[in-house]
């Protein structure tokens, strides 16, 4: 058995190599670190347990039974994150180019459902070539399996996928259903189709970058949730969104010490502009109000007439929905619907409390806008927050017009605690639009029509460009001033804590997709 240990100790050399000493080195030109490297960075210093490292493919055509590489392209285990315990498969791009093949899909599958069992979080890291070519069949039979498990882990285990080299094909559906992909710039991207796919079916030119990289998926198609500038940058966002996370579904996001101080915070009371059609920036309110540098945005440059993000209040982890008056006047249309409605569900999902900034003058007219469907769209955020049962807590700082006054956690849709400051508008529409409406008549039979306009404008202001009217009737709590906003909200989360909310039973409801 002396013979077995050295051929042990010469395999395992062997699987260290992955595909060669000189794939790596083509891999390190290309800026990108190796599977092995990434996986030492992420994870604890020492912590990585290895699963399957001998594994080798079992195929024979096309001469690959003399290639055979150990660990077959993806290296797979657990290990632990800031103490963590967490599993990861990492795509060895130096072996067969990190394709794809049926044991390759093996060794993914058997870390996710124990990932599943043991209720963690789930993180891969993509960099191949996609479906094994030499293999067919058994390589999409393969993906199949690992979407499966996508599907089966969602809502039970966070999961986050890395794309961290060309992620094409049908690989691109496992990313696409974990909870957040991020994308790292110039060595990634992702598509269904390849530039020379689309060039012989639509003719259109466009390069690999244009048609699937970061900054078109964290752009134009909101695919990716967040972009890094290097490897080293993807795995630090890694670290950091799972900070925010519990293990699993039944578990609450860890609470970091928190110690409550003077709570009072001045400089909240200086955003809010004096005219009501001037923008100004969400995150002044949104950084005012939480933990010093908590804010991790999500989705930062997709449908920014919204911001969405992770952060801490009085070191609980939180959800934050927020219109951004700075982009679009704070409205809401198809992309920012759906991005907010996406954000809710996985804080949803994994128990972390929410919390929605409002300043929202409505939804966006337009045939663009209805055409794509702004009814579905916009019903997926009233959906979402609505069948959240999570602590739901709204801050209305100044307009909160018409249904998308409704969506956004309003009372009605069963948010706990409904604040407004002073600034609020709450009212069907903006006071101008609705005394054209409602005033027609009289406006255009008096002498001078403008100077009419402008006082009936100012009568409907008066009666409904406040928070009065839904205080008065209980929609909103309490109107608070702008300074005592954080002190507000760490009472309010903290009394929400123990929130239960029992259901019927149903296989799961209908949400308009
Ligand atoms: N199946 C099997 N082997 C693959 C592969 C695949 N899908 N994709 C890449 N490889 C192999 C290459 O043969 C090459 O092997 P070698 O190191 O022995 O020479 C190695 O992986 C690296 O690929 P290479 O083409 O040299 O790398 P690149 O960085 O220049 O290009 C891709 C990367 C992904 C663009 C290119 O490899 C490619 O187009 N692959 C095929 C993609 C595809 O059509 N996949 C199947 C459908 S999903």
């Amino acid at each position: 058995s002396k013979k077995n240990i050295e051929k042990l100790n010469q395999k395992i050399e062997e699987a260290h190599l992955g595909g060669g000493e000189k794939r790596i080195a083509k891999q390190h030109e290309k800026k990108k670190l190796t599977a092995r490297e990434r996986i030492a960075y992420l994870l604890d210093e020492g912590s990585f347990e290895e699963i399957g490292i001998l594994v080798t493919h079992r195929t024979t055509d096309f001469g690959m039974e003399d290639q055979k590489f150990y660990g077959d392209g993806v290296i797979t285990g657990y290990g632990t994150i800031d103490g963590r315990l967490v599993y990861i498969f990492a795509q060895d791009f130096t072996v067969f180019g990190g394709a794809l093949s049926e044991t390759h899909a093996e060794k993914i599958c058997k870390v996710m459902d124990l990932a599943v069992k043991v209720g963690v979080p789930m993180i891969g890291l993509n960099d191949s070539g996609g479906a094994r070519i030499q293999e067919g069949v058994k390589s999409l039979g393969g993906y199949a399996d690992i979407f499966h498990r996508n599907v089966k882990a969602s809502g039970v285990i966070p999961q986050i996928s890395a794309i961290m080299g060309p992620c094409a094909g049908g690989a691109v559906y496992s990313p696409a259903m974990t909870d957040f992909t991020i994308m790292v710039e110039d060595t990634s991207y992702m598509f269904v189709t390849g530039p020379n796919v689309v060039k012989t079916v639509t003719n259109e030119n466009v390069s690999s970058e244009e048609l699937g990289g970061a900054s078109t998926h964290s752009t134009k198609s909101g695919v990716t949730h967040l972009t890094a500038t290097n490897d080293i940058s993807c795995l630090e966002d890694i670290k950091k969104l799972i900070s925010y996370m519990p293990q699993n579904n039944t578990e609450n996001p860890a609470k970091l010490a928190f110690e409550s101080q003077d709570e009072i915070r001045e400089k909240l009371e200086q955003i809010i502009p004096d005219s009501s059609n001037k923008p100004y920036d969400m995150h002044l309110v949104i950084d005012g109000i939480i933990d010093k540098d908590s804010f991790f945005e999500i989705h930062k440059n997709y449908a920014d007439n919204i911001i969405v993000g992770f952060a801490r209040l009085g070191g609980r982890s939180v959800g934050i929905v927020a219109n951004q008056p700075m982009s679009l006047a704070g409205v809401l249309d198809v992309d920012s619907s759906k991005k907010a409605a996406r954000f809710t569900r996985f804080c949803d999902c994994f128990n972390i409390p929410l919390l929605v900034l409002v300043d929202v003058p409505g939804f966006l007219p337009g045939t663009d806008q209805e055409w794509n469907g702004i009814i579905l769209n916009g019903a997926k955020l009233l959906y979402a927050l609505s069948e959240a049962t999570v602590p739901k807590v709204t801050v209305i700082t100044r307009k909160a017009y018409g249904g998308a006054y409704d969506v956004m956690n309003s009372k009605h849709i069963g948010a706990d605690m409904n604040f407004a400051w002073p600034s609020a508008e709450i009212a069907v529409m903006g006071a101008k639009g609705a005394s054209e409406i409602i005033f027609r008549k009289e406006i255009k039979e008096a002498n001078d029509p403008e100077k009419k306009l402008a006082e009936k404008e100012a009568e409907y202001s008066e009666k409904f460009a406040n928070p009065f009217e839904a205080a008065q009737r209980g929609f909103i709590d309490e109107v608070i001033m702008p300074k005592h906003t954080r002190r507000k909200l760490l009472k309010a989360f903290s009394m929400l804590e123990n929130k239960t909310v029992l259901r019927p039973d149903r296989k799961h409801g209908n949400i308009p997709l």
